[in-house]
């Protein structure tokens, strides 16, 4: 069996970036600017190859995601190589479309559970926000199958400016479907997201309004739903700990087989990240320059080098750190105690004020923003 180095743990989990192809366009995809297109994907036997290194080396979780991940033809087989493997298995679905015909293929595959988004309470406002008519009534009717079947259902919610004043109505369509698990995830500016931020930022009295309502619900739903809550940057006092600390937990690989430490690695640049294609997922774990970039804490400046948090957050989001401060390896302006951290947090209240322009739509083939650079 491949291992890491002793002094670097083993990662617990994988976000298999099946494909970018996906039926929607919602305005706060995290995904790059620059989509993998399907000509580049990796084929199914790079994919179950890839998948039996992930479990050789530790990793517990695989996260099937996209893009719509069930697009691809070969999704049951892929499921099914992971039971093979002992991995358990958590589709990330928009439930739109091909998921439809293929959940029960996937269920006779193994599949463990099932995570899909939802976009608003109520069809319209959330058709609008996926930037697709009938969205909503497809995801509905995919996430009660999925619970009639009997598999463990987590509903994501992406919250934002458009739809932050109604978390409750949210919380209640996840009881309603019958989820184990409801996440309350304030927009990430990252990839797509990033170009639409000025559309997407909601005020600091809204985004505590909702998280009060997150409060008082989990209250109430102790024992029925777990609602975890990703609370945004901007407002932070002190960061998340991105991906679980750079190169710690989590493997991302890309359509094209790129083996990143995280969703977003890709807009930092002078990054040198290695492919399935040429190297073992245990080498580009334990060797890749890209990991070994911010692992641990010795890259650390002040004031994370001195901080008694440091083994908590690891820094915050390196990728956040390069898109606001122009440094990746600077301290995560979302953090306080940042030079930065008056930055965003003027620049969050302005965008907040501000009128907000309309969403920038895109997709893999007809993009509606030039160039948002
Ligand atoms: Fe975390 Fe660095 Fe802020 Fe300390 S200074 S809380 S380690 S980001
Ligand atoms: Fe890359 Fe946070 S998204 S480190």
């Amino acid at each position: 069996m491949a291992m890491a180095p002793e002094h670097n743990p083993a990662p617990i989990g994988l976000l298999a970036e099946l494909t970018h192809r996906c039926p929607l366009r919602c305005p706060y995809c995290s995904n790059p600017l620059a989509l993998d297109r399907r000509s580049g994907e990796l084929d199914t036997a790079a994919w179950t190859r890839v998948l039996s290194e992930a479990a050789a080396l530790g990793v517990l979780h695989v996260h099937l995601s996209g893009g719509e991940p069930t697009a691809r033809a070969d999704i049951e087989e892929i499921t099914a190589h992971c039971a093979h493997e002992g991995l358990y298995t958590n589709l990330i679905t928009s439930g739109i479309g091909p998921a439809h015909a293929k959940l029960d293929g996937l269920v006779r595959a193994g599949l463990d559970h099932v995570q899909v988004s939802v976009q608003a309470a109520d069809a319209g406002e959330a058709d609008a926000i996926a930037g697709l008519g009938g969205a909503h009534e497809q995801k509905l009717t995919f996430a009660r199958r999925v619970v009639a079947i009997g598999l463990p259902l987590t509903i994501n919610a992406v919250i934002h400016r458009g739809n932050i004043r109604h978390v409750d109505r949210i919380i209640g369509l996840a009881v309603s479907l019958g989820a184990k698990r409801l996440e309350i995830a304030h927009t990430q500016y990252y990839g797509w997201a990033l170009v639409n931020r000025a559309a997407l930022m909601p005020s600091r009295e809204d985004v505590d309004r909702s998280i009060a309502t997150v409060e008082v619900a989990r209250a109430r739903l102790e024992g029925r739903l777990v609602i975890d809550l990703v609370v945004p940057d901007y407002y932070a006092l002190y960061p998340k700990a991105c991906a679980g600390g750079w190169g710690r937990r989590l493997i991302n690989v890309t359509p094209s087989g790129q083996v990143l430490p995280c969703h977003a690695a890709q807009t930092i640049p002078g990054l040198e990240f290695w492919n399935v294609t040429d190297r073992s997922l245990a080498e580009i774990w334990s060797a890749s320059p890209a990991f070994q970039a911010f692992r641990g804490t010795d890259w650390m400046p002040d004031p994370c080098r001195s901080c008694d948090r440091r083994e908590r957050d690891w820094g915050g989001c390196r990728c956040q750190a390069f898109a606001l401060a122009g440094d990746a390896a600077a301290t995560d302006p979302a953090c306080s105690l940042s030079p930065h951290h008056a930055m965003i947090q003027g620049l969050a209240a302005a965008e907040a004020d501000a009128e907000p322009p309309a969403y920038a739509y895109r997709t893999m083939s007809r993009p509606t923003v030039a160039d948002p650079a």
